[in-house]
């Protein structure tokens, strides 16, 4: 099965960090993807922007190379290439000079959609603001997309939305959480929202708790010293986590539409309880033969969580009372995203005491073996009597839509957003920071107590203290199998 594509509008898209890592992963890839699928047109400009002194054939060879190290050879055609790197350019600039800026001034062109994706260390948003507008390369119709870490704490993500306000309006502003780039998470408003059959059980009334499990097997790796600086509460916590939470938990917008989702979104947030420490473990994988957080961060008295799981309230009418237990963490036993939502017993059996209960779960696997499957009781097959039995009503995305489903990656469906102009799978300023207002006292008061992260094994599923998070409260973990 195979959905329409519709191309966007003729643009000019200009990446600053042209050359960087996201760039060469995700971006360019990305538009390769959308491009051979026909949904950019040809009179499009994709133009690198970098510190690097090369010109635009030097560029084309790099993105060349790129696209042939990150995509899968099936995607690649080489006359489909040549044609793609034909609407690349480049043009060397210094985002904290003059150099390059008039150049890229006049390359852009008029009547084109225009958007700068700043995939630049988040010190150099506002210089690259700032000289967009003065040299009027930027206009009230042009797009500024900036990606993660937004800030590390309120203060700072206050002083960059300021720093980006100063030169660019709201609604020009597209803050990247990839998270809501994934076609499973956008299935979570679609399983929400366009099924009678869950909505009138979405409450504390009826759902016993709720799982969020977002479990890596890599470890930290190369950017140790990004991520020493930063932990899995700052780096999957505030964004990725809390923005499934949100989508799980918030009340059904009037329509699918960027402020009325981010309004309601925006509205989980606010009704966080503070979290008590009891209710929050943190965890750092130690290991023999440089498998080990210490090493690979290259700081030996390191304090900073790879692994955190916790237990968070949620305020309000539809929530009081079901918790919802978040857990996330590098170097664990296999790569699962999931959200399980697992509902209350019925209030009465009549099926007496020796059939033995179980729960029926809702999880919603979100990466890999995308689907969702519902377990639900049944009668066991047989002449023995009414003996119940609990199986899985299993769905695979795959296997129900077509085994050779590609799913795009998150940054394809993001980036024609941005030239949709579509911010819905956005983050506005005000969301991001009251993330940060609800992160930033659980950062202080673990700092301030001193405490230092619980070790656990590389390849297994945390540290014990996470187990102990949801047994003291007569739950389990989903395996992560
Ligand atoms: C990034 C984090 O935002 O998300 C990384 O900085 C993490 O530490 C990554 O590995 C996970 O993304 P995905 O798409 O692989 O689940």
């Amino acid at each position: 099965m195979v959905a329409r594509v519709i191309p966007v509008e003729c643009f000019d898209l200009v990446i600053f960090g042209a050359t960087g890592d996201l760039a060469r992963r995700k971006i360019l890839p990305g538009l390769y993807r959308r491009w051979k699928e026909g949904q950019i047109p040809e009179g499009a400009a994709i133009i690198g922007a970098a510190r690097s002194d090369m010109d635009a054939e030097r560029f084309r060879e790099l993105a060349r190379a790129a696209l042939e190290e990150f995509l899968a050879p099936r995607d690649l055609e080489p006359a489909m290439v040549t044609r793609f790197l034909a609407m690349v350019d480049y043009v060397a600039i210094d985002a904290r000079g003059d150099g390059g800026w008039q150049a890229l001034a006049d390359r852009v062109r008029p009547g084109m959609v225009r958007a700068f994706y700043l995939s630049v260390a988040p010190a150099l948003f506002g210089d690259i603001a700032q000289r967009l507008h003065q040299r009027g390369i930027a206009n009230r119709d042009s797009r500024i997309v900036v990606e993660k870490p937004f800030g590390k704490d309120l203060a700072s993500a206050r002083a960059l939305n300021s720093a980006l306000a100063e030169h660019f309006h709201e609604d020009q502003i597209y803050r990247i959480d990839h998270y809501l780039g994934k076609e499973t998470v956008q299935n979570l408003m679609a399983v929400r929202f366009a099924n009678i059959l869950f909505e009138p059980l979405w409450n504390a009334q009826f759902i016993d708790h709720v799982q969020i499990t977002v479990a890596e097997t890599v470890g930290v790796g190369g950017r140790g010293e990004y991520y020493d600086n930063s932990g899995a509460m700052r780096d999957m916590v505030q964004n990725h986590l809390m923005q499934l939470l949100c989508l799980i938990a918030m009340e059904p917008p009037h329509h699918f539409e960027p402020d009325a989702m981010r309004d309601e979104k925006l509205k989980v947030i606010r009704a966080l309880d503070p979290l008590a420490p009891g209710d929050l473990i943190r965890g750092q994988y130690r290991g023999r033969d440089g498998d080990d957080y210490l090493l690979e961060s290259g700081n030996p008295d390191s304090r900073t969580e790879s692994f955190v799981a916790m237990k968070l309230q949620i305020s309000n009418w539809r929530w009081k009372g079901t918790p919802f237990y978040l857990r996330t963490g590098k170097r664990l036993k296999s790569r699962v995203s999931e959200i399980a939502v697992t509902f209350k017993e019925p209030p009465h059996s009549i099926f007496g005491e020796s059939n033995q209960w179980r729960e029926n779960v809702l999880v919603i696997r979100l990466q890999p073996d995308e689907g969702m499957d519902l377990r639900v009781m049944i009668k066991e097959p047989g002449p023995g009597g009414m003996r119940l039995k609990d199986v899985a009503l299993d769905m695979s995305f795959a296997e129900a839509l077509g085994n050779d489903l590609d799913i795009p990656d998150a940054y394809e469906r993001l980036i024609m957003d941005v030239i949709r102009g579509n911010q819905t799978l956005f983050m506005r300023g005000d969301e991001v920071e009251a993330a940060w207002a609800w992160v930033d006292p659980v950062i202080a008061g673990w700092e301030a107590r001193g405490d230092r992260p619980e070790a656990y094994d590389p390849g297994s599923t945390g540290p014990e203290g996470a187990l102990m998070l949801m047994h003291r409260d007569g739950r389990r973990w989903r395996e992560i199998r």
